[in-house]
């Protein structure tokens, strides 16, 4: 069955896009069964394209985010989702205060742990940050994916 994997920020315009830009691209590459989406806690953005800083860093390395669109997270993705990745402490607290289920906490889990297990880091928003910060984003997202596949994948 695939692998239903939603990658979780604040606004959906900047890490978790390129996350599911990034995972997107992966999974056709190496003809993975997953299906996946991104989703931010806030609905300051809906209906937005990823931001044109995130856009452009992504492009430059091969990863096409254009497509995408901003959506609000809601109680219904514990049911379409078996991994809810967050991006942040506060993406956390706020994913679950729309849990309902234990079934459902246990799907939440920070995104970078799969590439530096059980520290619970974030990864860093870049919103009002330089292109260097877009660009190390980019950097740490594009290991986490290689990790998360490794691990998603390959290791079960
Ligand atoms: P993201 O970044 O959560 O990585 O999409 C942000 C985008 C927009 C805002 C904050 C973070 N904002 O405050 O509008």
């Amino acid at each position: 069955m695939a692998k239903r994997i939603l990658l979780v920020c604040l606004g959906n315009i900047c890490r978790s896009p390129l996350a599911d830009g990034l995972l997107l691209r992966k999974i056709k590459e190496q003809n993975l069964d997953a299906i996946v989406d991104s989703a931010g806690t806030a609905n300051y953005h809906i209906g937005k394209a990823p931001d044109a800083r995130m856009i452009r860093t992504a492009a430059k390395h091969g990863t096409a985010l254009d497509f995408l669109r901003a959506r609000q997270f809601t109680s219904k993705d514990f049911q379409n989702f078996d991994h809810i990745l967050v991006m942040d402490q506060s993406n956390k607290r706020n994913v679950l205060k729309l849990a309902q289920t234990q079934d459902d906490e246990k799907k939440v889990e920070f995104f970078l742990d799969y590439l530096y297990p059980h520290q619970q880091l974030e990864v860093p928003d870049p919103y009002y940050g330089t292109s260097e910060d877009f660009e190390a984003v980019y950097q740490l997202v594009d290991q986490a994916t290689d990790a998360l596949i490794q691990k998603l994948f390959h290791e079960h």
